[in-house]
């Protein structure tokens, strides 16, 4: 296992790479006033809107609200984990990666991932040039008798395995092979190869390296498919078939297919669909979920019409829960029976099937549908059966508006009051919260944009011995959190903020806020944030003020009550 990147690594790694170089060997840039601008590589558009800051070592689209920093640029324009695109930033600057605690083991580690994905690679080009041999002819006739033609083999870099023991054996290193899965060790030492008569489907990881083979006989015997066995480089329930090529169009997908089999990803791709992917045999995982949702907003299952697909698409539709924050959806697209998405668009035709899936089930409706369907509502009894088995479900959807909603769904189905359903500001009434949130998030997030661009800001707050707590406004207390965090954590510019804020809850606001344009004059920073925070905390207090005394006179105050409308009117902002 590979030790973690040590924190100061990244903060001097930021410090060392400038983002407008970075970008630049991407997005060849222009320099405009303070900014760096080019046509947004996120999104497309005519006029450039895409900016990048080199004192807050930041980028922005206006376009498409796309921003973060060096790393978050790698991770989403190369499509990298963190990890990776530490990795690569890292090696763009010159230097290498340290991990804790893991010493000699983690280039060990490396050195023997390299191995496996080399000989992997040489496998699947044997493979491939195999269709062209006097025995390949029969995968060949398979091929065209699927509709497969040679260029969609090759973007998939499809291949034919010799009915040889020991094709592979006799080409290639041993351990390497055994280490890679490619070959069968039986109990007394001996080995052959795994795959034999077959045709081949590589499967690659995102970064386009194969990992392991998927194998299909080209007649009945059984069994259909053999797969690659897990091996140090390959992980069924993390990797997806199909992805890499998916990856390779270069173009951000709006929506992502989940489909079941490899040839219905081949099939699709085949009639124009190119946007689907497969999970290896295995249950749509959380992770292959979330993995996908780094390339698009929506995710459509498609599983067979019958009772198995029905379940795994159940499955894969639960296991979605935790995944769905705002913004991100997932729709569900049930087959006719016996159909699958390859016979699917072969009988339908693409049109046809891009009806189907436009018209997928939201998730919400296949939701409540699929659980009521256990459940009869006209019946108390039924109502609160549909309740249990709802409730833990909706627990796993993050807080968000997508998730308000279904409770809100829930209780109108069920048609009854629901105690617990998280509210937001509970401790807030209706007309006090209303007012709140209308007359100040521009305030806030001024102050909250101003403070997270220009972290030095921080020590305004701390020379005048400011404490916030006592004040009660919207955004308070990530306000608190973002000032403590300075304090603690020393950034230098908005990016080294940016990234202690990476994972937590909080990182989408932060991101968003550090992009946000102040058209605040050079120098002219802190006089803005003063000023901006003064009138923030002037207003919380008139609120509160003016709700207590309101108080007061209705049905009088309680002890602390009364000290804290003291303490209120002496104070001087
Ligand atoms: P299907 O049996 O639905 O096959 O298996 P398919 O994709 O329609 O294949 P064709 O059209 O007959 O060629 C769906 C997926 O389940 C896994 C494979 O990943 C396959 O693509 N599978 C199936 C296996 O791993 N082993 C098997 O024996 C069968
Ligand atoms: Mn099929």
């Amino acid at each position: 296992m590979s030790g973690r990147i040590p924190r100061q690594f990244i903060d001097d790694l930021l410090v060392r790479v400038d983002i407008v170089d970075l970008v630049d060997t991407h997005v060849p840039l222009k320099k405009a006033g303070n900014n760096f601008v080019a046509r947004c590589p996120f999104h497309n558009e005519k006029t450039p809107s895409f900016s990048v800051n080199r004192t807050r070592q930041m980028y922005h689209c206006f376009g498409c609200g796309a921003s973060g920093n060096a790393i978050s640029f790698l991770m989403d324009y190369s499509h990298l984990g963190f990890v990776e695109a530490v990795e690569d930033l890292a090696a763009f600057v010159g230097v290498d990666v340290p991990r804790e605690e893991a010493g000699d083991f983690v280039s060990a580690d490396k050195e023997d991932a390299s191995r496996l994905y080399s000989v992997l690679e040489a496998v699947q080009l044997f493979y491939a040039e195999q269709l062209r041999s006097e025995e390949g002819q029969v995968a060949v006739t398979y091929l065209k008798e699927r509709g497969v033609s040679g260029e969609i083999a090759r973007d998939f870099g499809l291949g034919y395995a010799p009915k040889s023991w020991d094709a592979l054996v006799s080409r290639f290193d041993r351990q390497s092979l055994v280490d890679a899965g490619m070959l069968v060790v039986r109990e007394d030492g001996k080995v052959y190869d795994r795959f034999r008569g077959r045709l081949m489907f590589p499967i690659r990881d995102k970064r386009s390296r194969v990992i392991g083979f998927g194998g299909r006989v080209l007649d009945d015997s059984l069994p259909k498919y053999l797969n690659s066995p897990e091996t140090s480089v390959f992980s069924k329930g993390k990797e997806l078939y199909g992805l890499c090529e998916l990856l390779q169009k270069k173009t951000k997908p709006g929506r992502i297919l989940i489909v079941e089999g490899y040839m219905d990803v081949i099939a699709l791709a085949q009639y124009g669909v190119d946007n689907a992917v497969a999970a290896l045999g295995t249950a749509t995982s959380k992770a292959q979920l979330d993995l996908l949702f780094r390339f698009a907003p929506e995710l459509v299952l498609c599983f067979d019409g019958d009772n198995a697909g029905r379940q795994a698409a159940w499955k894969a539709a639960e296991a979605s829960l935790p995944c769905l924050r705002d913004g991100r959806q997932v729709k569900i697209m049930l087959l006719p029976q016996g159909q699958d998405p390859d016979s699917l668009i072969r009988a339908e035709g693409l049109s046809g099937f891009q009806a189907r899936v436009n018209d997928a089930d939201v998730l919400s409706d296949y939701f409540f549908d699929y659980l009521a369907g256990e459940s009869d509502l006209a019946t108390i009894e039924g109502r609160s059966q549909l309740m249990a088995l709802a409730k833990p479900h909706l627990e796993k959807i993050p807080a968000g508006f997508f998730r308000d909603m279904m409770w809100r769904r829930l209780s109108e189905i069920t048609a009854a009051r629901i105690m617990d359903v998280p509210q937001k500001k509970a401790t807030l009434k209706p007309s006090q919260a209303k007012k709140t949130s209308l007359q100040r998030p521009s305030l806030v997030r001024r102050v909250l944009a101003l403070l997270i661009q220009y972290p030095n800001l921080q020590q305004v707050v701390s020379r005048q011995g400011l404490s916030l707590d006592r004040f009660e406004f919207a955004g308070r207390d990530l306000l608190v959190d973002v000032l403590q965090t300075i304090a603690l954590e020393k950034p230098e510019n908005a990016a080294m903020l940016l990234e202690v804020y990476r994972g937590s809850t909080n990182e989408k606001t932060v991101t968003v806020l550090a992009g946000m344009v102040l058209d605040v004059p050079d120098g002219g920073e802190e006089a803005e944030f003063s000023g901006a925070l003064m009138q923030l905390l002037r207003q919380a207090r008139q609120e509160q003020l003016s709700g207590l005394l309101a108080k007061e006179s209705r049905e009088g105050l309680g002890f602390e009550e009364k000290q804290l409308l003291r303490t209120l009117l002496k104070e001087r902002l």
